[in-house]
């Protein structure tokens, strides 16, 4: 099966007048398959966000190339860059900043599906079943960002990255400015979301918490300073942890 993204060779050199050259992310390379769950994980500064920022066309990559179902979007603008982000949807680590402060989070959500010649009434209907999906109720839809707590403003977010059924799910840190137990609600909200859509939805999991990785994902990469150091199951990096930063990583949590 056509992965649903593929890295090959994923280089990010930034340049700064006066100032050395600096790698952030040094020639990785990996893929997902349909419906696989992916955790990338390491410490902050190890360049997790800037693949990710890579993979959604936010900055350029230095070398290498990004597939998504097979198409080269390495260098795409415009139009093309347009119909994949249809394919890949985010949900970022403070959850407002999915959401204009101005708009209610049912014109957020729904603002992708009129974008895609959905008729108003249609849309709003599709916004609360999205909402509901999410475990939000349909109210909700009438809320302004800052009517919402943090954990209800992220299931919103999740609501918005789904509405126009993206293949893939990109989460950086998605749940890291929450509390635990509400970190805990959104890692299940994830789970059934990929149990009711079968092969449908890829996850893209970016976290610096191997516990909430390990609940999670079925395969985990760890960065350390740009390169991916270590791969495997997270029963394998967890229990047999092979280069010493996955070592100190795995120690400083159990
Ligand atoms: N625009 C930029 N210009 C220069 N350096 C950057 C830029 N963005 C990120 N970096 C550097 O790249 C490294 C990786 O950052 P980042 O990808 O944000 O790490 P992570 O998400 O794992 O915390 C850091 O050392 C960071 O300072
Ligand atoms: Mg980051």
């Amino acid at each position: 099966m056509e992965p649903v993204l593929k890295v090959e060779n994923l280089t990010k050199v930034f340049t700064r007048k006066g100032q050395p050259d600096y790698t952030a992310v040094n020639h990785i390379s990996f893929e997902m398959s349909p419906g696989e769950c992916l955790g990338l994980i390491g410490e902050s500064g190890s360049g997790k966000t800037t693949v990710v920022n890579m993979i959604t066309r936010l900055l350029d990559s230095t070398e290498g190339r990004i597939l998504l179902g097979g198409e080269d979007i390495t260098r795409l603008s415009g139009k093309g860059l347009r119909k994949a982000y249809r394919e890949m949807q985010m949900v970022f680590q403070t959850p407002t900043d999915s959401f204009d402060p101005r708009c209610t989070l049912g014109d957020g959500i729904g603002e992708s599906l009129r974008n895609n010649g959905w008729s108003r009434k249609a849309a709003k209907d599709e916004v609360v079943r999205l909402l509901e999906v999410c475990g939000l109720s349909a109210d909700f839809a009438g809320r302004y960002p800052h009517q919402v707590s943090g954990g209800q403003c992220q299931r919103a977010a999740i609501a918005r990255a789904l509405a126009i059924r993206p293949k893939l799910l990109i989460c950086d840190e998605a749940t890291s400015s929450l509390d635990v137990t509400i970190q805990q609600e959104i890692i299940d909200l994830l789970n059934e979301l990929r149990w009711t859509k079968g092969s449908d939805l890829s996850i893209l999991f970016i976290c610096h918490d191997i516990a909430l990785v390990q609940q999670f994902c079925e395969y985990v990469l760890v960065m350390y300073k740009g390169d991916i150091v270590e791969q495997g199951t997270p029963g394998e990096i967890i229990q047999d942890p092979r280069d010493p930063y996955t070592k100190r990583l795995i120690a400083s949590i159990l």
